[in-house]
């Protein structure tokens, strides 16, 4: 009989290993040998809790309590205070654990809470352990779907669920899948975008180092609906950890037979690969990112045809993103009813965001469709930091809309937003208080454009570069009359002409911010 009585769950993602998590594992672990306590206190590695900029945190369960910005140096009083003598250290604890791992008693005394969709293993289980995520429930939906369900009836209840592509466009998946099985060609191919090149996002970084068994699951989900039996990753070149833990993932599902030839007897085989992106942010792009994959220099395809006909070495290709596979295993094993339990009539499920800025903690959340903007700061984030006013908030990324107080209440779902002239993007929720300078905001989103555009097209090349002359000297209050109307009309010729979806997205941050804030911008000028 185990006696194990306390659980300590270590976050070990990019941030926290850079905070020196490593180095507080060790301490732990020799600490708790030391004080005798190794049969009753197990040291586990999760991914993460959901925190950012917290450095390095530790959960302790079955009491649930948060430590943040622990080092190494705390370890022997934080193992002798709350480990042997139960009492929690106080002065290490995070007063505002986040929202999404609220504690829930639960099996084994590990806790989460409830819309936890994509995010229900992560800072939760070993993501280095199949075992573990076979133990949550893991790989049975392939189980059932080899077993039990034709290709058609996987896309039927994808399609049913009415899952959405969560990574910016919010195309309906299951139609994507049927536009790729019914593509003729005996060769065809899936490809997760885990490129996320979105200033201010990493919830697919964060998914991927939390729970990477999760997404091999759903992509081969995927390749068994579409008559796949290859799957690449293409996976930014900076996301080291995500990279080495979904390699390991991908080598322990080879070992289990669950990757490879005849997958648990059936007659359905594939397997895949990683490949890393260079950084690029057009590469998100899925035609540039296919290109790039290809070998060759990241610049979009003409659509159509689209990737589902000609893709992948011309062949009919998925390109979804991570939170979208994120999504399918839990769909096909509890039904797509049960999805659409969650979310709004037009948009089921659930959202995970990155929530950055002036806010009080942020981090990692996954909120129901349709949560408003309001509950996600207040509600999810501890509201705004240092009791400062909310002014406005950056949705979706640099490719998204500024939004102003009078949005605080609006449902957020990709449907009800657009009838606002927004989008959810990428998920990114920059957060500002009073404080924050408008047209210094404009101006580090016009640069990353000038920065970002690929050049292969006219409107987006010239288009930044003149976008950027403006707004540079606005900023130094040396601007003329005519200069904020000329940001409008050149992002709306960019709009209407630009190749690809980054030049056609750029008037969204223009348009917005001078829809809630002209009388900051037009100040400036005078
Ligand atoms: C400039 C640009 C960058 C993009 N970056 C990403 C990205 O990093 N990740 C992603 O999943 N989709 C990105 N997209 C959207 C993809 O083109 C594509 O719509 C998406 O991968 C499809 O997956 P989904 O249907 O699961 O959302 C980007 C689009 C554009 C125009
Ligand atoms: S719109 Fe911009 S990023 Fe897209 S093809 Fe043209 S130059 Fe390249």
């Amino acid at each position: 009989m185990s006696l194990v009585r306390n659980h300590v769950l270590i976050s070990i993602d990019a941030g926290t290993v850079m905070a020196g998590a490593r180095g507080v594992e060790r301490a732990l672990i020799e600490e708790v040998a030391k004080q005798g306590l190794k049969d009753e206190i197990a040291v586990l590695e999760t991914g993460s809790v959901g925190t950012i900029g917290q450095g390095v945190v530790l959960v302790v369960y079955p009491e649930g309590v948060y430590y943040a910005n622990v080092t190494p140096q705390d370890i022997p009083e934080l193992v002798e205070e709350h480990l042997l003598k139960g009492r929690p250290l106080k002065r290490l604890i995070l007063s505002e654990p986040p929202k999404q791992t609220v504690i829930k008693k639960e099996k084994a005394g590990l806790l989460r809470e409830q819309p936890r969709i994509v995010l229900r293993n992560c800072g939760v289980i070993d993501p280095e352990k199949i075992e573990e995520y076979i133990a949550e429930g893991g790989y049975e939906a392939i189980g059932k779907a080899l077993t039990t369900m034709k290709p058609e009836d996987v896309i039927d209840e994808i399609k049913k669920s009415g899952l959405a592509g969560r990574g910016g466009a919010s195309f309906s998946t299951g139609m994507k899948w049927d536009f790729a099985r019914s593509a003729p060609g005996d060769i065809k191919y899936i490809i997760c975008n885990a490129d996320e090149g979105e200033p201010g996002t990493f919830k697919d970084r964060l998914i991927l180092e939390g729970d990477p068994h999760k997404l091999i699951e759903g992509m081969m989900l995927a390749g068994y609906a579409v008559g796949a039996s290859k799957g690449f990753v293409y996976i930014r070149g900076e996301y080291a950890l995500s990279i080495e833990r979904l390699e390991k993932a991908i080598a322990q599902a080879r070992e289990y037979g669950l990757l490879g030839i005849n997958i648990l007897d059936s007659s359905f085989s594939f397997d895949m690969a990683v490949m890393k992106g260079a950084g690029a942010y057009v590469c998100g792009e899925e035609t540039a990112l296919i290109e790039s994959l290809e070998g060759k220099r990241g610049h979009p395809r003409k659509k159509p045809p689209y990737p589902v006909t000609e893709g992948l070495w011309g062949k009919p290709t998925v390109v979804n993103n991570v939170e979208t596979l994120g999504n399918i295993s839990e769909i096909i094993k509890n039904g797509a009813s049960w999805f659409k339990s969650y979310g709004t009539e037009k948009c089921p499920g659930t959202k995970v965001y990155t929530i950055i800025g002036n806010v009080a903690t942020p981090g990692l959340i996954e909120a129901e469709m349709g949560t408003t903007l309001r509950d996600i700061i207040f509600e999810y984030a501890g509201g705004i930091k240092a009791g400062k006013k909310f002014k406005g908030a950056l949705i979706g990324g640099a490719a998204g809309a500024f939004l102003g107080p009078d949005m605080l209440d609006v449902q957020m779902d990709f449907v009800n937003l657009r009838e606002y002239a927004a989008v959810l993007g990428s998920g990114a929720i920059l957060v500002m208080d009073e404080g924050a300078d408008m047209v210094d905001m404009l101006q580090s989103v016009l640069h990353f454009f000038r920065h970002e555009s690929c050049g292969h097209c006219v409107p987006c090349r010239l288009g930044t570069a003149q976008l950027v002359k403006i707004i540079d000297r606005i900023a130094i209050s040396k601007g003329t009359q005519g200069d904020v109307d000329k940001l409008l009309k050149i992002s709306d010729t960019m709009r209407d002409t630009s190749f690809c979806p980054l030049g056609q997205s750029l008037y969204l941050p223009i348009s917005s911010s001078l829809k809630y804030f002209r009388g900051e911008i037009d100040a400036r000028i005078h």
